[in-house]
């Protein structure tokens, strides 16, 4: 299918979606500037993709059932207007890809706009922290966000931090609650839900840009996951026995992020949200092995400063600073 067929296709699905009545084929071929045979054959290729369409020779077409994957056409209509930082006002959806992050590199590279999102039904090489494979099978969300010139190199941690309170935000909207695992993990009953991956091409001191990929397990079951993730790792589906919309949690995440982002042009951070982050962090007070450089350093997790860094009682009851920077942003992530 052609990059043209795939917009085709979101058109016409969102000629359905803005329309409570019934739409005519001529009016469709009007509307695309597409031949009647031409409309049918997108009608077929998306009833392949699990479109139901109600066809009556008198009245048109109806849009009677669509699959919730995050297509453009699909969460448009739960984006808000569009308004300056707004996130997601360009959408690329594909069924399958290698990473969504690998794209939206590739992308920046070849000058898409600021807030472009990339997404799709399957990733093949999904990515994670620290060179790891990230298992992407059908029913999760797994999407990457373009930020140029987010904010200054000195608050890349920040981008992290914020996004992990925009997803537990928009995840608690959802009936969902989940809570933060430091720097950026967001748990469900203590087990991993979503991970948050950001790679940045940086210039001086300024992040020219950077790519926020997150990967959320939504609607698959935990017995999709490899066997070194059992119990380590859980599902919305599974552990709540329900599946979320995700076009529209996909927007609310979006939003989410947006309305934090903004805490950067106003010459904010973190530091103004620290609080609702603390109050949503699991990982304070417990007890932690983190991974600074090829050191372990073990401890008791007592809180994590304005800038993200996280305050570590010692056994020898020293304490340790453990800068997030280190863990977000290992030479590996950052593009050359
Ligand atoms: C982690 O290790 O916790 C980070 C996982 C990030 C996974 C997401 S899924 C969408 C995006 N594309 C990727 O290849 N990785 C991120």
């Amino acid at each position: 299918m052609t990059l043209d067929d795939m917009d085709i296709q979101q058109r016409l699905v969102l000629a359905f979606t803005q329309s409570k009545q019934p739409i005519s084929g001529e009016e469709l071929s009007h509307q695309l500037g597409l031949s009647r045979t031409a409309v049918w054959k997108h009608i077929k290729q998306l009833e392949a993709l699990g479109f139901t369409f109600e066809a009556s020779t008198r009245v048109g077409y109806v849009l009677r059932d669509w699959p919730d994957e995050l297509m453009p056409a699909l969460v448009k209509p739960h984006l808000a207007p569009d308004r300056a930082g707004a996130l997601g006002h360009l959408i690329l959806w594909a069924a399958e890809r290698e990473s969504t992050n690998v794209t939206a590199i590739q992308l920046a590279s070849e000058g898409q706009p600021h807030g472009t999102v990339v997404t799709c039904g399957v990733q093949t090489g999904g990515k994670g922290r620290r060179d790891r494979a990230w298992t992407s099978p059908k029913g999760g969300m797994w999407f990457s966000i373009l930020l140029r010139n987010p904010c200054a190199l000195s608050q890349a941690a920040d981008l992290t931090l914020l996004a992990s309170l925009a997803v537990q935000r928009a995840l608690a909207k959802h009936g969902v609650n989940t809570r933060i695992k430091w720097p950026n993990d967001i748990l469900l009953n203590g087990r991993k839900l979503c991970g948050i991956l950001a790679q940045m091409r940086t210039a001086g001191e300024t992040i020219d840009y950077a790519v926020l990929g997150i990967g959320i397990n939504a609607n698959f079951v935990e017995q999709d996951l490899p066997a070194d993730l059992q119990g380590k790792a859980t599902t919305i589906l599974s552990a709540t026995g329900k599946p979320v919309y995700r076009p529209r949690l996909l927007a609310d995440i979006l939003a989410e992020i947006a309305a934090l982002y903004r805490l950067f042009d106003e010459g904010g951070g973190f530091a103004d949200i620290r609080d609702e982050w603390l109050a949503a962090c699991a990982t304070i007070g417990s007890r932690v092995e983190v991974q600074v450089g090829r050191e372990i350093v073990a401890g008791t997790a007592i809180d994590v400063d304005d800038h993200g860094n996280l305050l570590m009682l010692l056994d020898d009851g020293t304490r340790h600073r453990v800068h997030s920077g280190e863990i977000l942003f290992q030479a590996r992530d950052v593009i050359p």
